[in-house]
């Protein structure tokens, strides 16, 4: 967990626009004030009506130094608090504890409030820290909801797990105070977009081949390891295209996603990208075969067997390899058998700067799951990392990635 020390650097002078709505977690939003300002930042308050019966605006306002924004304008002496300006003020609007009925609004675009005003016109970063109960948190139009907000760059700070205000346990606790200050430094933290200016291309996920309009040849890769790169390069300053397969995930904050289908279409849409960029990591699963012709109707089943002659797809990567010039090319490696051996051939073969090998007999490495344990190899030597989340895997491959650049 981030502490507010480690804050204190990448908030000092930034200006934080904290939005709290009508939850019972709103009396955690005291401390993260708190540690906004302790950490140095300017901070201003807006508060939906109903966030007034949960903290008073006047611990608010002692708190953040700043009179508290409510109503769209004073109704004292009629002076408009203008949703623009305040969007244009704040260098990141953090909106904690974010309900799942603000969250609901957030994602359809109503704007009864001068909270959701503000967000319908903010042009800076803006961070939720969802907080509700429970079944809220996993029903599906919550997390619908939230999947459409990340795709729109909002960035989320997870719930956490445990007892909450019902009574029950489970996940929909707000995120500690100190977390949400953590997460908001490291997104304000320059120093750490260290990789500003870089085009860099990630293919992600399964490919999927047709035989006819209903089956078809494909994988078990849920594209989660080509997602947490594409994000971490972006979290980084990277402009990322991601080239992905088919997958529920959603787009990573600031990442550009290109969707495509079979293994020809990723190659036309990664060869393509490839012309204007700084490097690719190559993290998708692509078949190495597709059927020969596709059936334009269902086949019928015979009595008999049935052949699928199946054809050689193009090799991407190897493509990229041969055209890569003084490019980044980083590749993976999925084995079962042989591992090191096969990663060493296909680290020359396709002229990957590196290769990442992962293998099915790792337990928690490979497809579908949220961990990986790779080790990572180039023309130098090898690099094994233990089992860790395909978070932190993203975050190590981003390092080499850095280091790379700046030879
Ligand atoms: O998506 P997840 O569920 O999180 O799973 C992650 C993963 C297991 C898919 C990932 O970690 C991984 O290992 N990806 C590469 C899987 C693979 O198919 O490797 P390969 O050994 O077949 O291919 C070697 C390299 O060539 C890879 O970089 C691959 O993207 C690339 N390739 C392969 C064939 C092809 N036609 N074009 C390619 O670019």
């Amino acid at each position: 967990m981030a502490s507010a020390q480690a804050a204190s650097a990448p908030l000092a002078g930034r200006r934080i626009l904290l939005g709290i709505t009508g939850s019972i977690a709103a009396y955690k939003a005291a401390m993260l004030c708190r540690l906004l300002k302790t950490a140095g930042a300017e901070v201003r308050v807006v508060m939906t009506p109903l966030a007034k019966q949960f903290i008073t605006p006047l611990t608010m306002a002692t708190l953040s130094k700043n009179p508290i924004l409510v109503e769209f304008f004073n109704p004292e002496n009629g002076a408009w608090n203008s949703h623009v300006s305040l969007g244009e003020w704040a260098d990141c609007y953090l909106i904690a504890p974010a309900t799942a009925n603000t969250l609901a609004k957030m994602a359809t675009g109503v704007a009864d409030n001068l909270l959701l005003t503000t967000y319908l016109s903010a042009r800076c970063p803006v961070v939720v820290a969802p907080a509700m109960d429970l079944d809220m948190y996993a029903h599906p139009a919550t997390q619908q909801n939230l999947r459409t907000l990340a795709g729109r760059g909002v960035r989320i700070v997870e719930p956490a797990e445990g007892e909450l205000a019902s009574g029950l346990t489970g996940k929909g606790r707000m995120a500690e105070p100190a977390e949400i200050a953590g997460f908001v430094a490291d997104l304000l933290d320059e120093k750490k977009k260290t990789l500003a200016g870089k085009r860099l291309i990630v293919t992600a996920g399964a490919t999927i081949e047709a035989i006819d309009p209903v089956r078809f040849i494909s994988n078990h890769s849920s594209g989660k390891m080509g997602y947490a790169i594409a994000g971490e390069l972006a979290a980084r300053g990277a402009s990322v295209t991601l080239v992905s397969g088919r997958t529920a995930l959603p787009v990573p904050p600031g990442v550009d996603r290109v969707d495509v289908l079979s293994a020809d279409d990723m190659y036309e849409a990664t060869v393509k990208a490839f012309d204007e960029a700084d490097g690719a990591v190559m993290c998708a699963a692509v078949a190495d075969y597709t059927p020969e012709t596709v059936s334009d109707t269902k086949l019928k089943k015979g009595d008999g067997e049935l052949f699928i002659r199946l054809r050689r797809t193009r090799d991407i990567a190897a493509e990229l390899g041969s055209r890569k010039g003084n490019r980044l090319l980083v590749g993976f490696a999925l084995e079962t058998n042989d591992e090191e051996a096969h990663a060493q051939l296909k680290l020359e073969k396709k002229n990957f700067d590196f290769i990442v090998l992962n293998s099915l007999r790792d337990a928690g490495a490979g497809f579908r799951g949220d961990t990986n344990k790779v080790t990572l190899i180039d023309r130098s030597g090898r690099e094994e990392l233990p089992l860790m989340s395909k978070r932190e895997v993203a975050a190590r491959i981003a390092d080499r990635i850095e280091h790379l650049f700046t030879r």
